[in-house]
């Protein structure tokens, strides 16, 4: 996922995934272009938990993904 490359790079991204990818906090809320964005609907299409987070995270558009959920 987004978020295991974060953490595998350690790409300093303070607070990022803090949950570590159980879906349980939004702060790996990432914004995609949209192109990439529809590619990532195809590869790991939504799911109700990544939903549910998402309406927790700020700042949401209608690219806006969870890192945790995307591959
Ligand atoms: Fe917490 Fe993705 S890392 S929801």
């Amino acid at each position: 996922s987004i978020l295991d490359t974060v953490i595998d790079n350690e790409i300093e991204t303070e607070g990022y995934g803090i949950c570590g990818g159980g879906i349980a906090c939004s702060t790996c809320h990432i914004i995609l272009e949209d192109t990439v964005f529809d590619k990532t609907l195809v590869e790991d299409p939504w799911g109700e938990e990544e939903c549910d987070m998402l309406d927790n995270a700020p700042n949401v558009t209608d690219f806006s993904r969870l890192g945790c959920c995307v591959h």
